[in-house]
């Protein structure tokens, strides 16, 4: 393309999931660049690709210069940054999905958790702890959870207090600032629901998903039989703007719904929709940030997810792959083309037709369990 010409769709970041959309905006006829730090990056190994800071104005006001419309696929781009980037490059932020105020909204775990409370969405109690705890104590009690506001994922900023001592046994964590207190839920399930909200029009939800988690990452993703897409869009809506989100949701023993948190974004808890026969989560991702029409009604069938997370000890990918096709024909594989693996790393998923048990049992598969 010549150096004149801009590009449909801009990226900022390049993992797995701008990978997955990148990937679903090829056969749209859609052309696109994504920005990361990292060269060797998911995205980059499918599409054009420039390396550069995502919280480093200049590198933002980079990719904004070269695109039409631009998109992220993780929440922790500072709004700031994206805000200041928009004057250098002109950008008009209208082009950006979702626009900064819902960003600025959801990457601080607290100003969320005060916008549910505002719009009167059930989640959390939530307070700050920059008191050193005393309003937290008053208002919360234990067993409390603890965050970090800012930048937290896979459970890394998470923390539990069951008791004041379990408390204080954390001050080294919270007392450097930063962190919040909500109320812990004992929740049975969680759901999530991923939710579309296009410039005009309705919004759009997928099913209601269940979704375990495992070490405090998703683990395994299934159909549930739970209709969350209330909460779930009266959630999304008190964030603002536009764009795919993904609703993590609690599920009470009475069955009550508390929303945990949003990503604006496409979401793990989506990945099934590549191959339930209907539109994907990353098809409508690429359509609400370019401003098409979204689809208005996903519907396809039950299809459940296994996340292949990097092993402790080294294993044979290649030899992987094929035990799990030798016993599991029509289990769909997404690899992310990650640079290296690590304990704990997302590297792919495997999506299956059915429910909970076939998705684990074809994820057995893979890994020879
Ligand atoms: N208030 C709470 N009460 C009980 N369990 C909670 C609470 N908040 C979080 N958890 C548990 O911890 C997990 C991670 O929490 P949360 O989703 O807030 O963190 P994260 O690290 O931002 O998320 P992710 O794992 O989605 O990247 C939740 O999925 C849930 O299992
Ligand atoms: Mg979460």
């Amino acid at each position: 393309m010549p150096s004149d010409q801009k590009f449909d769709l801009g990226y900022l970041g390049g993992g797995q999931l701008a990978r997955m959309s990148i990937l679903a905006a090829r056969p749209y006829g859609v052309s696109t660049l994504s920005l990361d730090p990292g060269e060797d990056t998911p995205a980059a190994r499918v599409g054009k690709a420039i390396v550069g800071r995502l919280d480093r104005p200049e590198d933002i006001a980079t990719l904004m210069r070269r695109c039409r419309r631009l998109t992220l696929e993780n929440e922790f781009i500072p709004a700031e940054a994206i805000l200041e980037a928009a004057k250098q490059a002109d950008f008009d932020l209208a082009n950006l999905v979702p626009g900064p105020g819902a960003l600025a909204t959801i990457q601080d775990k607290l100003s969320q958790r005060q916008a549910y409370q505002a719009a009167g969405v059930p989640s959390p109690h939530a307070v700050s702890l920059e008191d050193g705890g005393a309003q937290a104590k008053a208002e919360i009690g234990f067993p409390m959870v603890l965050k970090a506001r800012f930048g937290g994922y896979d459970g890394k900023g998470t923390r539990y207090a069951r008791t004041e001592a379990e408390f204080e046994q954390h001050a080294d964590t919270w007392q450097k600032g930063g962190w919040l207190a909500e109320a812990f839920v004992p929740f049975v399930r969680e759901l999530a629901v991923m939710v579309c909200v296009p410039e005009n029009g309705p919004a759009a939800c997928f099913p209601t998903m269940a979704t375990e988690q495992r070490n405090h990452v998703c683990d395994v993703v299934y159909p549930c039989g739970s209709d969350g897409s209330k909460i779930a869009e009266a959630a999304v809506r008190a964030m603002g703007g536009i764009g795919l989100f993904g609703v993590e949701l609690f599920e009470l023993a009475d069955g009550q719904l508390l929303v945990n948190e949003i990503a604006p974004r496409p979401h793990n808890t989506g990945h099934y929709t590549q191959n339930w026969g209907g539109t994907t989560q990353f098809e409508q991702h690429v359509r609400v940030a370019l401003g098409l029409p979204i689809d208005t009604a996903p519907t396809g069938h039950p299809t459940s997810m296994a996340n292949i997370l990097g092993p402790d000890h080294g294993f044979d990918f290649k030899k992987a792959r094929e035990r799990l096709f030798a016993t599991h024909p029509q289990a769909h594989l997404h690899w992310y083309g990650k640079a290296e693996s690590r304990p704990g790393r997302k590297l792919g998923h495997i999506n299956v037709a059915g429910g909970r048990d076939e998705a684990l049992a074809a994820r057995d598969a893979f890994f020879g369990v």
